[in-house]
């Protein structure tokens, strides 16, 4: 393993993949709505079968993984991504190369037919989201996908139904935060990966209130005036346009 690994890699550029809103007409998604709401979508703490038992608790947290070294595109496109099985194997190919539990793996890398994993996580086809938009904004992925580094099998950390979407869209200064002991000129994007390794390097108890309940995956907004005083400045430097954030076509075009 090289030390690479460890290390944030913050120096990648941001590519701000801005979407070009369509100010088309949402039809076709309204008749399509109904349908397309399946139960297993809102199925929120419930670890979903895998074909290899894959823990974020020992690879992201124990062993202090960043994110982006499996998630590759989170940062620049608006999907985060999946490993390819030779991102596992840049490590498994030396260490725990017996593992039953790695045989799958194993054999997805010698026959070159991909792992199959089950998707947590999925938004219908009628709603449009973009990660690298929220990861520029510096928002946390606990925020909205629960404490992935506790996670032994993943499960879902939020419904995702839109009135859960909305009530950041409508009020984003009670989320946006910036870590005043982080140096001013590091991107929002990096204060995303910054407080995973302030987790690893102080430890749960010597963050804030508000990085616990974030790390916590509750995090569901701040009502503190001081709080909302320095999100408003943030949002308004970060060019969020507060005025359209909740309009339709946003989301639905
Ligand atoms: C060593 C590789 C690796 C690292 C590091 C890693 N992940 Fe993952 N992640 C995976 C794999 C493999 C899956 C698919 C299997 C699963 O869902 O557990 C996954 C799935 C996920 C999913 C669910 C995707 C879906 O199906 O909807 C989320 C959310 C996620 N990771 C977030 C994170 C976050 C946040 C971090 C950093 C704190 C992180 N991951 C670090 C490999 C990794
Ligand atoms: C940076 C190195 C690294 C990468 C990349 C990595 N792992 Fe691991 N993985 C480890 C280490 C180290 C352990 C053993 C941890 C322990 O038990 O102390 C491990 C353990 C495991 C185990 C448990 C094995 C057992 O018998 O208990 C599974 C399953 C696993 N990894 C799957 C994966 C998958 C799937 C990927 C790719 C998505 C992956 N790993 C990527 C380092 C890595
Ligand atoms: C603002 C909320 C939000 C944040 C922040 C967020 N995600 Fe997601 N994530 C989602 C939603 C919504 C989906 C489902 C998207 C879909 O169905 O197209 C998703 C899906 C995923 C998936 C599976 C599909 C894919 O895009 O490849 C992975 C992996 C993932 N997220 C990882 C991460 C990681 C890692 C971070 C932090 C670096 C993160 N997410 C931050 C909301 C978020
Ligand atoms: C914690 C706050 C938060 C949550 C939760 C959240 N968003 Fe966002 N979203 C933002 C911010 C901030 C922006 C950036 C707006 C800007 O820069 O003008 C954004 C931008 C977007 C954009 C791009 C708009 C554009 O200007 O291109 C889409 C699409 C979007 N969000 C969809 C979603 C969906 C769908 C969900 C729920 C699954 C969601 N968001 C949840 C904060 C959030
Ligand atoms: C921030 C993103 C976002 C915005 C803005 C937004 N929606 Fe949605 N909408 C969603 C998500 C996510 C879902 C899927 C919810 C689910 O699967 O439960 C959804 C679902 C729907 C549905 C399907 C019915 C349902 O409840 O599942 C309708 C109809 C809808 N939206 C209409 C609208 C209208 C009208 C507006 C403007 C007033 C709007 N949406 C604005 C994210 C958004």
């Amino acid at each position: 393993m090289s030390a690479q690994v460890f290390k944030p890699s913050a120096n990648s550029i941001a590519q701000v993949a801005m979407l070009s809103i369509a100010i088309g007409v949402p039809t076709v998604w309204l008749s399509i709505a109904g349908l397309s709401r399946s139960p297993a979508n809102t199925k929120v703490d419930v670890p979903l079968n895998q074909p290899v038992p894959f823990s974020h608790q020992h690879h992201a947290w124990e062993l202090g993984i960043d994110c982006r070294y499996c998630h590759t595109s989170v940062e620049k496109s608006s999907y985060a991504g999946l490993p390819s099985t030779e991102t596992c194997m840049s490590c498994h190919s030396q260490i725990w190369t017996n593992s039953p539990l790695l045989e799958p793996v194993r054999r997805s890398y010698e026959t070159g037919t991909p792992i199959k994993w089950n998707l947590v996580n999925k938004v219908p086809q009628f709603v449009h989201f973009n990660h690298s938009i929220h990861i520029n904004r510096g928002i946390n992925c606990d925020v909205c996908h629960g404490a992935v580094q506790y996670m032994q099998i993943t499960f879902k950390g939020n419904s995702f139904q839109m009135a859960w979407c909305l009530q950041c869209h409508r009020a984003p200064e009670r989320y946006v935060y910036k870590d005043e002991t982080a140096p001013a000129t590091e991107a929002p994007r990096n204060q995303v990966f910054n407080l995973y390794w302030k987790f690893q390097e102080k430890g749960m108890s010597n963050l804030s209130d508000r990085e616990k309940e974030i790390l916590h995956g509750d995090y569901g907004g701040s009502d503190d005036a001081q709080d909302k005083t320095k999100g408003k400045e943030l949002v308004s430097k970060y060019g969020i346009h507060v005025a359209q954030l909740a309009d339709c076509s946003v989301c639905h075009y």
